[in-house]
């Protein structure tokens, strides 16, 4: 079986960029300390600290969550999503990535994310609520931005439908035990999708908060997981030193710490990879940014993740790239096919310095751009990696999530500290408690 996506990580070495790459010594020297974060990583799992390792083999919890799609799906037209970071970036990211491959499915509304009224008022404006389902994701079930949301949807929904009918309308995804949102959903009869308590909100994209609105799309969450149980087996399997994901997290780990390269870029050429950069952003920062080491030194680690789009930041942001300071890691994503074959028409061959595009597909024009992008950095001595996958498919949005998961719990090990909480975002929801309750 081909695998679904493959790591190109020869731009990232001394050989190809001189002093700013990996030496071949520097990775002998690093392989133990590799091998010994991923055992890490696999004993967190083993022992039930963490769980999104193990979401490809939750079968029963993908069938009761397709179920459930299903069963909506035969009542409801459209389905607002309401979340925020974790609990909304990763179904946005797929959705806008395989809605072109869904089949009979509902309507998506992304909502929840912010506290904007404007934005806010415009999308449930837009709601036809009697043909509307709302999904309420809120791990904690505290989360201002999507639980005011929700308040609102939920106040319409009853002027509309009544307060008996209303409950159907609801799937709350939430904590299998706590919290406000879990209480409401008990008091109110809503169905609910529980999230595991030891899988985080940046981590649970391959839980029900991902997978229900996007079964509820008509997308294929079975092959999603097939995609990540395939990133996740081979990792498993393989040495360390041989695993791209954790290539992939030595790689920037090492670049940030031994040659400033703290800031990742991760720049898809195409557009409906642009919300899994945004995902990408994420899981990055509030994993990998932190105050403490696991021994409780201060260290304030963390590089900075840029989401990036080839080729239009090739217009924006390349030139920085190119020529500014030499701190960033670029990795690209490639995609080999895509379903379009659009051609640039032949009469261009009569339009002067154009001509050479005559005929050409414009799939070929992207990932030359892409080609010729990294040609360009390697020889600027820019480092720079390759993802490639094979289409845009369920299988490999699938195979991008878990490698990116793994590789930030890798990472997360390899800058020893906890990658899974975010202390400094709580502290801020503390400080906007206060003021709203002055
Ligand atoms: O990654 C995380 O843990 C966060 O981004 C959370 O997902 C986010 O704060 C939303 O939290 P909750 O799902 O509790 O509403």
């Amino acid at each position: 079986m081909p695998k679904p996506i493959r790591y190109d990580h020869k731009n990232m070495l001394r050989e190809a960029v001189g002093l700013h790459g990996a030496s071949k010594n520097e990775l002998t020297r690093e392989a133990t300390r590799l091998e010994t974060a991923k055992h890490g990583l696999l004993e967190d799992f083993r022992k039930k600290k963490q769980g999104w390792l193990g979401c490809p083999d939750e079968t029963k919890m993908a069938e009761k969550t397709i179920k459930l799609a299903e069963r909506k799906s035969k009542l409801f037209d459209t389905c607002l999503v309401l979340g925020i970071g974790g609990s909304d970036l990763g179904a946005r990211a797929a959705h806008q990535a395989l809605a072109h491959t869904a089949k009979h499915g509902m309507k998506l509304v992304f909502a929840g994310g912010n506290t904007d009224p404007d934005e806010l008022e415009t999308v449930l404006a837009g709601l036809d609520w009697s043909k509307t389902l709302i999904n309420i994701i809120s791990k904690s079930g505290e989360t201002i931005e999507p639980m005011s949301a929700f308040l609102v949807a939920r106040e319409r929904l009853v002027k509309t439908v009544g307060r008996k009918d209303a409950a159907r309308h609801i799937v709350a995804t939430t904590d299998a035990k706590e919290g406000s949102l879990r209480k409401l959903a008990e008091k109110e009869g809503y169905d609910v999708l529980p999230i595991p308590k030891n899988i985080g909100g940046r981590f649970s994209v391959l839980t029900p908060v991902g997978l229900f609105p996007l079964a509820c799309a008509g997308i294929d969450i079975k092959k999603i997981l097939s995609g990540a149980d395939s990133v996740k087996n081979d990792f498993v399997k393989n040495k360390a030193t041989k695993d791209p994901a954790c290539l992939f997290a030595l790689f920037h780990v090492l670049g940030d710490t031994e040659r400033r390269q703290n800031i990742h870029v991760l720049m898809p050429y195409s557009s409906r990879l642009q919300e899994f950069g945004r995902w990408f952003r994420q899981i990055w920062a509030e994993s990998l940014g932190k105050k403490y080491n696991s021994d409780g030194d201060v260290v304030h680690v963390g590089p900075t993740p840029i989401a990036a789009l080839g080729a239009t930041d090739q217009h924006s942001q390349i030139q920085l790239y190119m020529e500014g300071p030499n701190n960033k890691l670029v990795t690209f994503i490639e995609v080999t096919r895509f379903d379009s074959r659009l051609k640039v028409p032949h009469n261009a061959k009569t339009i002067g310095d154009l001509k050479f595009l005559a005929g050409l597909e414009f799939g070929r024009i992207i990932r030359a751009e892409l080609k010729g992008t990294a040609d360009a950095l390697t020889a600027n001595k820019r480092p720079n990696g390759r993802i490639v996958v094979a289409d845009i498919s369920p299988k490999t949005i699938g195979a991008l999530f878990m490698f990116f998961e793994i590789a930030t719990g890798i990472a997360g090990r390899l800058y020893s500290i906890n990658a899974y909480d975010q202390p400094g975002v709580e502290e801020g929801k503390v400080a906007t408690r206060s003021y709203l309750t002055a």
